[in-house]
């Protein structure tokens, strides 16, 4: 690391400065390598630092973290569902790889509607809620690319545990509990995920999924051929077609994890890294932060922190009015890149009245938006070792337990991602989110996403933060406010991730705030004419930086109990 790297790093340290561990540095250890992961299950984050300590790097961390939270955690993500994955290479290169579900060659604009009218429970549970899962795709494409372990190595610990079982927690159970009247009408759900008499398993009861542990290895076997054009393509088309889906065989044999160029945008003096469509979070999350730049954040919170809060509520409206018009699948409709120009988000900025809560009538205009267009309940993994490998993975089956759909014998829960689709203009989605024409069904498209995996390098072009967060339309301004409370705050990360957030996503036309946000700013957000809604949790955010000594230092959300694990690895000369 050159001297004014290091200085520069140095300055993030003492931004983020923290005390969780106290091993020493990686710098001073030359033959001691480091990988720090956090996720949302413990038994997730040990088998990625499993995967390190026995050869691997953070990619391999990360991945094999994200195979076992699809045993472990399966009504967030897993091989039925999808993913983004952002990395940053050792050597400083990017790599965004977009296996997010694409829509079957069948699927039509307006499947979901009956009488003219979009019925939701079409999109949300059964057959045709599902779209091709991308995940596998995308985790062989990241382990072929970045990777030192093959996917059959990473998926064999993650088999075992399937086969022999783990204890749920008070979270899994609850999820059980409360979609298991769902998950019993589908036979394989039910062989798979409920008691023989159709109750749900209880808190401390061990779950054994024999089926999902044949399709691991199945997979270690014969690699994702298995999956996209053998043995479970088959069964999942077969189901299909016998349960009125439009899912077959064929579209799991074209589906392809695709490259795409990540958002590479600066916040004051930061390189920010994002996620493009059709993810909405990394142009989201630029956008935000653009109209933000425009103030100094910084001075506002420290002379008044309600009227700063005012000043990020109105700037998250202003993006999700955008988002609801311009966001779709990039390689089908045209999303303007002008909304992450710097002078849009200045004009966009204007519009913000320092006082009280602005109408937004509608989405804005961004710059070329008729010529100059980008090439999209979850579960978010940070990965990062010290030879300069960081890994931000989101994943999901969307909803909790997806489509609730399990093939009978696979043990693999199929998402419902169709219903981040927008089925009909001006009908919200499970998230209470709008669309328009650009994020319409089509066949093979992808739906639009608020994923927002997240990679910060300073000026040097050091990582120095990645953060990113599961909870719908929640995803892009939890990121946005850690990134917030890091780089202009000067919060401690685990500060940072902890503190109550707030979020608007412009229609409903309401601030959701969590309920430990200060009374003082709820009631100086009211008196601005902002309308409030309390919730319990706006989601839960993984995050890795660099403490004051120069370590890794990852930090999982309070908001449920996850784990960040440390491995340690002595090279050999
Ligand atoms: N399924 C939630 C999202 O991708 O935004």
């Amino acid at each position: 690391m050159t001297l004014s790297k290091h200085r520069s790093r140095q300055i993030y340290c003492l931004l983020i400065a923290c005390t969780l561990f106290s091993h020493s540095t990686f710098q001073s250890e030359a033959a001691e390598q480091v990988c720090v992961v956090a996720s949302v299950r413990p038994l997730a984050t040990d088998a990625g630092i499993a995967a390190f300590e026995q050869g691997g790097n953070a990619v391999d961390a990360a991945v094999a973290t994200a195979l076992t939270l699809g045993v472990v955690d399966n009504h967030n993500s897993g091989l039925g569902g999808g993913c983004f994955i952002l990395i940053r290479r050792s050597d400083g290169t990017l790599l965004a790889i977009d296996g997010r579900e694409k829509a079957p060659a069948a699927a039509t604009r307006d499947m979901f509607l009956r009488d003219g009218k979009a019925d939701p429970e079409l999109s949300t549970m059964g057959p045709l809620a599902v779209g091709v899962p991308g995940a596998l795709a995308a985790y062989d494409l990241a382990l072929k690319k970045c990777g030192l372990k093959t996917l059959g190595e990473l998926l064999l610990p993650a088999a075992e545990i399937a086969e022999h079982g783990f204890p749920i927690d008070r979270n899994y159970a609850g999820k059980l509990a409360d979609k298991a009247q769902f998950l019993a009408k589908f036979a394989g759900s039910r062989a798979a995920l409920l008691k023989l008499d159709g109750s749900a398993y209880d808190e401390g009861e061990v779950l054994r999924q024999p089926d999902l542990a044949r399709s691991y290895r199945k997979m270690a076997e014969h690699g994702p051929d298995w999956f996209y054009r053998g043995e479970f393509a088959a069964q999942v088309g077969q189901w299909m077609a016998e349960n009125g889906g439009i899912l077959t065989a064929e579209d799991f044999a074209d589906y392809r994890a695709v490259e795409r160029t990540p958002i590479v945008t600066t916040y004051r003096n930061w390189k920010v890294i994002g996620f493009p469509p059709p993810s909405s979070g990394g142009v989201h999350v630029a956008q935000i932060l653009n109209m933000l730049e425009t103030f100094d954040i910084r001075a506002e919170h420290k002379q008044n922190s309600i009227h700063a809060t005012h000043l990020i509520v109105e700037a998250m409206k202003l993006a999700f009015a955008d988002r609801a018009h311009w966001l779709g699948d990039a390689d089908f409709v045209p999303v303007p890149q002008g909304l992450i120009d710097k002078n849009y988000a200045k004009s966009l900025a204007k519009r913000i009245h320092p006082d009280r809560t602005g109408e937004v009538p509608a989405h804005g205009n961004p710059p070329g938006a008729a010529a100059k267009f980008f090439g999209q309940h979850t579960t978010h993994i940070a990965a990062a070792d010290s030879g300069g490998t960081w890994v931000a993975i989101t994943a999901t089956v969307n909803t909790s337990f997806g489509s609730k759909v399990i093939v009978p014998g696979t043990g693999i829960v199929l998402n419902n991602e169709m219903d981040d689709f927008s089925s009909q203009p001006g009908v919200p989605n499970a998230f209470g989110l709008l669309g328009a024409e650009n994020n319409a069904v089509a066949p093979g498209k992808r739906p639009l996403s608020s994923m927002s995996p997240t990679i910060v390098c300073d000026s040097s072009g050091e990582p120095v933060l990645t953060v990113g967060a599961a909870g719908g339309p929640k995803i892009i301004t939890q990121v946005l406010l850690t990134l917030v409370r890091c780089l202009d705050l000067e919060m401690k990360l685990d500060d940072a991730i902890a503190a109550p957030r707030y979020h608007h996503q412009w229609r409903p036309d309401h601030v959701l705030v969590e309920a430990a946000l200060p009374q003082t700013i709820v009631d100086g957000l009211k008196c601005r004419g902002h309308c409030i809604e309390t919730i319990d949790s706006s989601g839960v955010s993984q995050a890795i930086g660099i403490d004051a000594g120069g370590k890794l230092l990852g930090v999982h959300d309070p908001r449920i109990p996850g784990k960040v694990g440390r491995g340690v690895r002595t090279e050999r000369e």
